[in-house]
């Protein structure tokens, strides 16, 4: 053990010593990983001149100014998800792995779909990261759209799980297969060459929680996902493991609701009873279906930041009609700390549609280094929940740009005040219901 933290300790200081001046180029002693979410595949997509006919996600509705790469009404075009992968592959960023945080079927009305086309959805994509990255190790998760009908996944064992268990075996071992065709979720040991420990990924099904699955209405522990995974963190804190979690739908508050969870609030309860409880072996969280970009500190009962939390964007770019803001196209690398896996930092990407469809090209660029962006050291809990303190100040211009990157880069000019902020202010630091409330009437009394 000691001989191991020597070790370790050296590579970091020589890392350090032989790092380049610039701060573009990370040391060698940071791992790096993608991070890609809610691909939403929408095969219908075509331009044609009747625009109610241009996507099947549309629902009916006119799209809005669809091009090449896709239109804000509508969801991903293949060509937009091949834009994305390629500008991954060609960017030559060396990275360990790749998370992919679910949802690949379009947004469409139910008889639309069928359990048959999301089974191919899921393969095709499944087919179409393997193809671009035959060599990278990827780890799943389950979406609440990765299943017919959708939202309703089961706590048993399903066709859906069986076949996407199929399509994920390259990637999985067969532990891991076989949990997941149980009940869609798996955990499994990442061991890489430069890291002196191994790192568990643990993959959560939280489509159990998600409110509208019906299937789970009253039941305490879904498919007994909670034991396990208490099981699972119990034995990694004995072995000293280090933990990322990743799922879809996110634990916490949503930072555009007031007072509501994407999970059932008893499920959001428990959970960040658990996280609070084996924070010290949990080194990150990330997750996807908001199609925003997100961040939480999770607090322990003595507000010290003990979790970071992360909501990447997603790759569609589909908004309803009645929504006014949207999202870019986004995806996001991160840099971890290769002796511990503690955060050190996110580059996050997208691709500006209007330009990439006006000009036939898709020119997939950064958005922003969070680090450099907020004045932050790195991505651990205090320094996160630190730039949370700077974005609820008022009139913080910060605060301005936290929102900007929320709808990455969607419309500049949208501002995000009061009510707003509030929401996006308190779902960033308090993911329990009693800390939320607090925060949410401390806030009003202020305004
Ligand atoms: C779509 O646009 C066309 C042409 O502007 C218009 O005639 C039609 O009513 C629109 N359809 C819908 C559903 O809004
Ligand atoms: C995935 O679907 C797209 C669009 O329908 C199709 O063009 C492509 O060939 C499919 N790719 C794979 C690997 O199945
Ligand atoms: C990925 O990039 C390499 C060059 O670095 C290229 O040879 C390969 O064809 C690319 N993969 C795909 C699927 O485009
Ligand atoms: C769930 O429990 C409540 C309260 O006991 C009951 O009214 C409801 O019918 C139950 N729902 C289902 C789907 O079992
Ligand atoms: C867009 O570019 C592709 C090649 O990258 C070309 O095949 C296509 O015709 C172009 N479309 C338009 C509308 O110019
Ligand atoms: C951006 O938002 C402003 C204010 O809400 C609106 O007037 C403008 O049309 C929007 N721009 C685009 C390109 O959607
Ligand atoms: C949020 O909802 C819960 C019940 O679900 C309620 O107890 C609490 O008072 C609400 N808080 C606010 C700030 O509305
Ligand atoms: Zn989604
Ligand atoms: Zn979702």
């Amino acid at each position: 053990m000691e001989l191991r933290l020597a070790l370790g300790l050296a590579l970091l200081c020589s890392a350090l010593q032989a790092a380049p001046a610039g701060p573009q180029r990370p040391r060698s002693a940071v791992g790096q990983f993608w991070h890609v979410s809610d691909l939403h595949l929408d095969p219908t997509y075509h331009i044609t001149p009747d625009r109610t006919k241009v996507c099947a996600s549309s629902k009916g509705v006119n799209a809005s100014n669809p091009g090449p790469f896709g239109d804000f009404l509508c969801d991903s075009p293949y060509q937009l998800i091949l834009s994305a992968f390629a500008f991954m592959n060609d960017s030559k960023e060396q990275v360990s792995f790749m998370i992919w945080t679910g949802d690949s079927p379009p947004h469409v009305p139910i008889n639309e779909l069928s359990t048959k086309l999301v089974i191919s959805i899921i393969g095709n994509l499944s087919s179409t990261i393997r193809n671009f990255f035959p060599d990278l190790q990827v780890f799943p998760a389950l979406g609440n759209h990765d299943y017919w009908p959708q939202d309703q996944l089961p706590v048993t064992t399903s066709e859906v799980y069986n076949a996407v268990a199929d399509f994920w075996k390259p990637w999985l071992n067969d532990e891991a297969i076989s949990t997941f065709r149980k009940g869609g979720f798996y955990t499994q040991l990442f061991e890489s060459s430069n890291s002196h420990q191994p790192l568990r990924i643990i993959s959560l099904n939280t489509n159990l929680y998600y409110s509208p699955n019906k299937v789970t209405v009253n039941i305490t522990d879904p498919a007994n996902q909670f034991a396990w995974l208490e099981d699972i963190l119990e034995t990694s804190s004995q072995k000293q493991e280090k933990v990322y979690i990743i799922g879809h739908v996110p634990v916490g508050y949503l930072p555009y609701a007031r007072n509501t969870t994407a999970i059932r609030e008893y499920y959001n309860e428990r959970l960040v009873k658990i996280f609070r409880k084996y924070s010290s072996v949990i080194a990150g969280q990330f997750f996807g279906h908001t199609h925003r970009d997100s961040i939480m500190v999770l607090l322990d009962e003595e507000e010290k930041p003990v979790n970071s939390l992360f909501v990447a964007p997603a790759v569609t770019p589909v908004k309803s009609v009645l929504q006014t803001e949207s999202n870019n196209p986004g995806v996001r690398l991160y840099q971890y700390d290769l002796f511990d896996y503690s955060l050190l930092d996110l580059w996050q990407f997208y691709l500006d549609l209007r330009d990439a469809n006006k000009k036939n090209e898709s020119n997939w660029k950064l958005e922003y280094i969070l680090t450099k962006t907020y004045g932050i050291e790195d991505l651990k809990p205090e320094s996160l929940y630190e730039m949370a303190k700077q974005l609820s100040m008022p009139h913080s211009t910060l605060f301005e740009q936290y929102y900007s990157n929320y709808i990455v880069s969607y419309n500049k000019t949208i501002l995000c005040e009061e009510g707003c902020k509030t929401c996006q202010i308190c779902a960033i630091q308090y993911l329990d219901s009693s800390s939320y409330t607090d925060c949410i009437n401390r806030e009003a009394m202020w305004r």
